[in-house]
């Protein structure tokens, strides 16, 4: 086993997480587009360690699914009933009878913890030799953890849970971080020496410390100087909290890495995002899941875009995205709505106030205003007029409609599905278009218009428009002068 490769790291995910007063398992709360168990894992496969152990307890079938899907590499133990930190090392190890080496522990509810930390604590581990290496923090309130205990020496003696510490020992602001690095044999033969002999009645892995001293093993520490690495989320308000640091330092990432964000404060950017040099976006943007944003594309004011790839030079405004995919140059916005499907192709547009689903606009393809657009395939530089609607669904099932290649659609048509329009057609505006229409055709259906003469005289005698008519020099006809105009 290379040296700088861990044996195993464990990640602790059993608890409950009653805090957080959730029907969802605390560790699957999102923050940043991933779980927290999700930001746990990522942080430890960083290390590549050999075995990746998750402990699993409260809503497990939904954390051992979940991470099936995000993180395939790493096992699950299931740790029945959560008797403590330490009896649930000891179900990680139990399934490890073998391991050798470096074994890590970490929390599932720690979202900014990195394996740059991970890191660090185990290059301490090995230079300092030791058989035990906590990850301490000092902070301004340490209350809640437990306290480091150091000799007169300045080692590290013992940690002392909150609950079982003294008046005194209180006062230490240098707590547990909850996360270590051991040497495997070390960490179980002290396991095999807990108690429960604590004011939770619980099994405690914080024990192992003090038992490796007393046993003449070297213990040591390291402290973070970046404590929000440390940070557990128990509750909602901890749980925000960290969202806006985790988003601050995305934000900031992307910002040194050549994005212009004008206002970093309303522009939230999750953990799989990814975005290129001189993309600009503006305030109040949402970019989540795994959307892309390429070079010297523009996105905002005000938008949601979800798994949306936007193309290079792309101008997106006012706009809410699901799994679209806007082409390079295209322009969309303001107030559109892009469903999943969704295909623009380069330099295409869809304008204000539409909405489309499962459809593809070609290249230079304009839908400038008004428009729902639902299962449809558009061809190249075709021009859809304001207000048309594709008709796609007769109650039961959903139909196609394609509008070939430079097509002109007037507005307020209705194109029902399934119909296709040819390459080189047009549509009179006010259409409703059930059949097909070849090249070079126009197709006009709609009532033909007829003007009844005097109409307004008769029947809006004394009115304001009937005054205007007049004035205009239109007369009173009689009933025998309407012809069928
Ligand atoms: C623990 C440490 C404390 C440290 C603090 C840092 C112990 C005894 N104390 O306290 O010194 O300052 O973390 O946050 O270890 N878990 C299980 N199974 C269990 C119990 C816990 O998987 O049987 C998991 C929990 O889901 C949680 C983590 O371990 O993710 C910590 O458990 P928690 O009960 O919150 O420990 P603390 O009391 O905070
Ligand atoms: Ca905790």
């Amino acid at each position: 086993m290379s040296p700088d490769r861990p044996a195993a790291v464990v990640v602790l995910a059993a608890g409950e997480g009653t805090r957080m007063r959730s029907a969802i398992p605390k560790v699957l709360h999102p923050v940043g587009g991933r779980t927290l168990v999700h930001h746990a894992v990522t942080a430890a496969a960083g290390l590549e360690p050999a075995h990746l152990v998750v402990v699993v307890g409260h809503g497990r079938d939904q954390v051992v699914a979940h991470l099936a899907d995000v993180a395939p590499k790493a096992s699950t133990v299931v740790q029945e009933e959560q008797l403590g930190t330490g009896h649930a090392v000891q179900c990680a190890l139990a399934d490890l009878p073998d391991l050798d080496g470096t074994v890590v522990v970490t929390y599932g509810d720690v979202p900014l913890l990195t394996t740059t930390v991970l890191r660090n604590l185990l290059d301490t581990h090995a230079e300092q030799s030791n058989a035990v290496t906590i990850l301490t923090a000092h902070l301004g309130d340490p209350s809640g953890y437990g306290r480091v205990l150091r000799a007169q020496d300045g080692s590290v003696a013992s940690v002392v849970e909150q609950k079982d510490a003294t008046e005194e020992q209180r006062t230490i602001r240098e707590v547990n971080s909850g996360v270590y690095a051991f040497d495997a044999a070390a960490l179980r033969d002290a396991l095999d020496r807990l108690e429960t002999d604590n004011t939770q009645g619980e099994l405690y892995l914080t024990d192992v410390v003090g038992h490796s001293r007393a046993a003449g093993r070297r213990v040591g520490a390291i402290a973070v100087q970046d404590t929000w690495a440390v940070e557990g989320a128990n509750d909602r308000v901890q749980l925000a909290a960290l969202h806006r640091e985790l988003n601050r330092r995305t934000v900031e990432a992307w910002m040194r890495a050549g994005v212009a964000v004008l206002d970093p404060a309303t522009t939230w950017v999750d953990a799989d995002v990814t975005l290129e040099p001189d993309v600009i976006l503006e305030p109040n943007t949402l970019l989540r899941g795994r959307t892309h944003v390429a070079a010297g594309a523009t996105v905002g004011p005000n938008c949601l875009l979800v798994d949306t790839q936007v193309g290079a030079g792309a101008e997106v405004v006012s706009t809410t995205s699901y799994a679209a995919v806007i082409g390079p140059g295209a322009t969309v916005g303001p107030y559109t709505y892009l469903r999943p499907g969704t295909r623009l192709g380069r330099g295409a547009k869809a304008g204000g106030f539409v909405e489309m689903k499962m459809a593809e606009l070609g290249d230079g393809a304009k839908v400038p205003h008004l428009s729902y657009v639902g299962d449809a395939t558009i061809g190249e530089g075709a021009n859809i007029g304001a207000g048309t609607i594709f008709a796609n669904y007769d109650g039961v099932e959903k139909h196609h409609t394609g509008v070939g290649a430079h097509s002109f659609v007037g507005s307020q048509s209705v194109l029902v599905a399934p119909v296709e329009i040819a390459e080189g057609a047009y549509v009179a505006a006010g259409s409703t278009v059930t059949s097909k229409v070849s090249p070079g055709e126009l197709a006009v259906a709609r009532g033909k218009q007829r003007n009844i003469a005097g109409w307004v005289a008769r029947r809006r005698a004394g009115t304001r428009t009937a005054g205007a008519a007049e004035r205009a020099g239109a007369g009173a006809v009689q009933d025998d002068e309407r012809s069928g105009g």
